[in-house]
């Protein structure tokens, strides 16, 4: 009893002595010239002090601090000066006898002061939490840091209506930034862009109208939003999710990071360093002013979205995106002539001028010549319609570059300088995507990097998390600013409204009752359809649809992102009760097995539809966060347009149809069609890409033999019996005796072609497809690898 007596009287005369400050009492100063000077939280992760944010320039902050001899790792979590930075010299943070805490700069200016006054003795004191309060010596908080968040939120931090996250400008200046984590009017927790003259909503996706099932609660005017340290954030408006690593205790931060993205960080103890374990935008890019105007996002799987400036135009300020770049051309209108650079596989979201349907190349190039404000057009075809149409461009934001971008896009320059930009925009093919050391966009999720399982198993725990990936809706940007819609704004809106909802009669009217069917699978039944504004659609009810309708929504709003040309485009969706309708473009040439089956498909269009097909899959495997998996993969899938143009349809049914499955997240049971399933489903192996690998090479083997790989072949060339074979091992057989006889090629290639092919471009088919089929699937090459292996010889086609 004695002893312990003894070792707290002990640790309390001597403790306070070893280690930092853990209170500054009144009439006491920290001082910005002595490092020592901070305060620090019993447990020591916590300290707070004078940051250095610039030569000669401290905020007085708050830093998270694992390792405190090491200042390079410091991660700050609050700042009371950010946008007002003090001098190294002379500088203090006091706490006067009145009770007011100021922060004055060189001793005499006042920057920042927290106007509180006391009769009573006040201490500032920092807590475990990260919390900084000042209190009374009897405990009641005056105030506190909580109450006034930066760019963080720390677990047990409260997000109010008085309160709002709002970005640092760039990854190194801590000074206010142009993104903010607020309650919007109508109560929905929201991430909105103050950069442009109308401020705009990305978070939740703006694509979708309020309904009655969206998921946000705007009824519950007591605002807030709370992060637990196990990982679960909530929020008044329903909104909530559970990190990755749900359920340790860690240490958390959630922060609204300079590129607009808000991240939940887990600290690893091991690794000694941050790791993402939720985010609430997938795509980097679709976040507004991510790369600043005249700037383009790209989006890198694996490390997230790349900035770049437009050929012509340089980056404005080193390090901050968020400036964009500015011309280095003269492009004062009416001094010199213009002619227009086109850049394919870009966007540029919204500021339309005015868009001019059914307009010819030159009619559109005439009408942005004459505007003084246009910057640049984009051009492109509408398939639904028939028409080209025009979309000049008076301001160049949210620039985005995607090999799936159809269309192209033409940029105004000085006419002298056209054929310099041009060897330049050749030569480096990316035009200047060289910027790595400056992209601001972080993205380095945990557990992505066992591939589709694990992230599927991902998905599933981390459900709440990616539900916001768009299943919630804004209304408040339509509802928000009512009368305020300017041009700029609803450009902005048209771009990125075409995913829609359909209400069940809207279909039902559309298919006439759903009378005129299509097709018929184990997706469920097609019919085609008349949608109001005349476009012909093909709409599909899918059969087995099980799950809730915010995990239907949350799928079919990824599903609708996947744009490219080689897929087919989703144009919405519906979902009432059990039912569950997917809303496509609609193909009038009919599918890849109808044209097979006549004679309509010469050479070069078997070619090019092996190849467009193969850049599809590659854009579902490898663009998209490399977890869509086609899983049936066959010629009943692949539609061809006017041009046979292919364009692969019923992706991503095979995660909607997954769930509602318990005990397993991915793939428990087989999917696909019987003569194109890889042996992995067989033999119960991991699912991967390569089992859509698999299955393109069927495909790829069925158009070039004209045979059907689900009857197989009855081989007679033997003078024996007809003997029936997979379609496989016979051309393998028929490869293999290559040597003996010349004339294999034509013993397998279908007569339909009469002889007419490139032979050399058919063994490279032939040799790809043979590969997309080995047994095994590690010896089956990439889609991305067939791409660049049947590209190889596109341009083969002589004269
Ligand atoms: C902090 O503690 C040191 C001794 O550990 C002391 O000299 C200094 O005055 C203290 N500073 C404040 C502001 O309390
Ligand atoms: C930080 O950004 C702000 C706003 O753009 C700017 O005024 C300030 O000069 C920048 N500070 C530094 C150190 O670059
Ligand atoms: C979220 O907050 C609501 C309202 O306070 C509460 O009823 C609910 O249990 C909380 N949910 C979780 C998962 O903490
Ligand atoms: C937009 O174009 C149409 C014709 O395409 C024209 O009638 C209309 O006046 C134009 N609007 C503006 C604002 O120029
Ligand atoms: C990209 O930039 C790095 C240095 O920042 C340079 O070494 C490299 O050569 C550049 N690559 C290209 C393709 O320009």
């Amino acid at each position: 009893m004695g002893t312990l007596i003894l070792f707290i009287l002990f640790s309390a005369l001597f403790a306070p002595a070893t280690s930092a400050n853990r209170t500054l009492s009144e009439g006491l100063s920290l001082s910005s010239e002595n490092p020592e000077d901070v305060l620090t939280s019993p447990n020591g992760m916590f300290s707070a002090g004078f940051y250095s944010v610039g030569h000669n320039a401290y905020c007085f902050a708050i830093w998270f601090d694992s390792r405190p001899s090491r200042s390079q790792d410091r991660t700050v979590v609050w700042m009371a000066n950010r946008d007002q930075p003090v001098n190294g010299r002379k500088s203090k943070l006091s706490l006067l006898r009145t009770g007011n805490l100021i922060l004055t700069d060189t001793g005499e200016f006042t920057v920042w002061q927290t106007n509180t006054n006391s009769l009573y003795s006040l201490e500032l004191h920092l807590y475990d939490t990260g919390n900084l309060v000042l209190r009374t010596l009897g405990g009641e908080n005056l105030w506190e840091s909580f109450h006034f968040p930066t760019d963080t939120l720390l677990p047990q931090q409260l997000l109010t209506s008085n309160t709002k996250l709002v970005s640092s400008r760039s990854q190194t200046n801590y000074s206010s930034g142009l993104y903010k984590l607020l309650f919007e009017i109508d109560n929905v927790l929201s991430l909105l862009y103050d950069g442009a003259e109308v401020p705009s909503i990305y978070w939740p996706d703006p694509r979708f109208h309020r309904g009655y099932n969206d998921g946000r609660f705007v009824y519950n005017s007591r605002r807030f939003a709370v992060l637990d340290s196990f990982g679960n954030f909530n929020s008044s408006d329903k909104f909530t999710f559970l990190s990755t690593d749900y359920g340790q205790l860690l240490h958390r931060r959630l922060t609204l990071d300079s590129d607009g993205n808000l991240r939940l960080y887990s600290w690893d103890e091991e690794g000694e360093i941050w790791v993402v374990s939720w985010q609430a935008l997938q795509r980097p890019c679709f976040i507004p002013g991510v790369c600043g105007a005249n700037g383009i996002c790209s989006y890198v799987p694996g490390i997230g979205g790349k900035c770049s400036c437009l050929p012509g135009y340089k980056m404005i300020k080193h390090s901050d995106w968020s400036q964009g770049c500015e011309p280095e051309l003269d492009l004062t209108f009416g001094k010199s002539k213009f002619d227009f650079l086109q850049v394919s596989h870009l966007r540029f979201y919204g500021n339309d001028y005015n868009t001019s349907y059914s307009y010819t190349l030159d009619q559109c190039k005439k009408l942005c010549l004459e505007l003084a404000d246009c910057k640049a057009f984009r051009y492109t075809f509408n398939t639904a319609s028939g028409t080209s149409d025009c979309f000049p461009k008076i301001l160049l934001i949210n620039g985005e570059r995607s090999p799936s971008f159809s269309g192209s896009f033409y940029l105004r320059v000085p006419k002298k300088d056209l054929s310099h930009l041009l060897s330049n925009a050749n030569h480096a093919e990316e035009i200047g995507l060289n910027c790595s050391s400056e992209g601001p966009l972080p993205l380095y999720l945990k557990n992505r990097e066992n591939g589709i399982v694990k992230f599927m198993l991902w998905f599933v725990c981390g459900l709440g998390g990616l539900e916001i990936v768009g299943i919630f809706l804004v209304w408040c940007l339509f509802v928000r600013t009512p009368k305020s819609s300017s041009a700029d704004e609803q450009g902005h809106l048209l771009a990125i409204t075409g995913f829609r909802k359909y209400t069940y009669s809207e279909l039902k009217k559309a298919t006439k009752g759903f009378t005129k069917e299509i097709g018929r699978g184990a997706g469920g039944i097609v019919c085609k359809g008349v949608l109001a504004d005349n476009r012909v659609a093909a709409i599909k009810q899918l059969s087995e649809a099980n799950q809730g309708e915010h995990v239907f929504l949350a799928e079919v709003n990824i599903i609708g992102r996947l744009n490219h040309m080689n897929l087919i485009e989703m144009w919405g969706y519906c979902a009432e009760g059990k039912r569950r309708i997917l809303v496509t473009e609609y193909m009038e040439h009919g599918s890849l097995a109808d044209n097979l089956s006549s004679s309509s498909l010469d050479w070069k269009k078997r070619f090019k539809i092996a190849l467009g097909t193969a850049k599809g899959l590659s854009y579902l495997h490898e663009e998209c966060l490399e977890w869509v998996l086609h899983c049936d993969v066959k010629p009943e899938n692949i539609f061809l347009d006017s041009n046979y143009q292919p364009k692969v349809a019923d992706f991503g049914l095979s995660k909607l149809q997954s769930r509602g499955e318990p005990n397993n997240p991915s793939f428990s049971r087989m999917r696909g069609t019987r003569g194109y399933m890889a042996p992995e489903w067989v033999f119960n192996l991991p699912i991967t890409s390569k089992v859509d690998v698999y299955s393109y090479g069927i495909v790829v083997l069925e158009m070039v033999t004209g045979k059907d790989a689900t009857k197989g072949v009855h081989d007679i060339d033997s003078g024996e019996q007809p003997q029936h074979k997979r379609l496989v091992s016979w051309v393998r057989e028929k490869k293999n005796r290559a040597a003996l006889t010349d004339s294999w090629l034509e013993e397998i290639i279908d007569p339909r072609l009469k002889g007419k092919y490139d032979v050399r471009k058919m063994e490279t088919l032939i040799g790809v497809a043979l590969q997309c089929v080995e047994e095994e699937r590690d010896a089956r090459p990439s889609m991305r690898e067939v791409v660049e292996m049947l590209l190889a010889h596109e341009n083969d086609f002589g004269p």
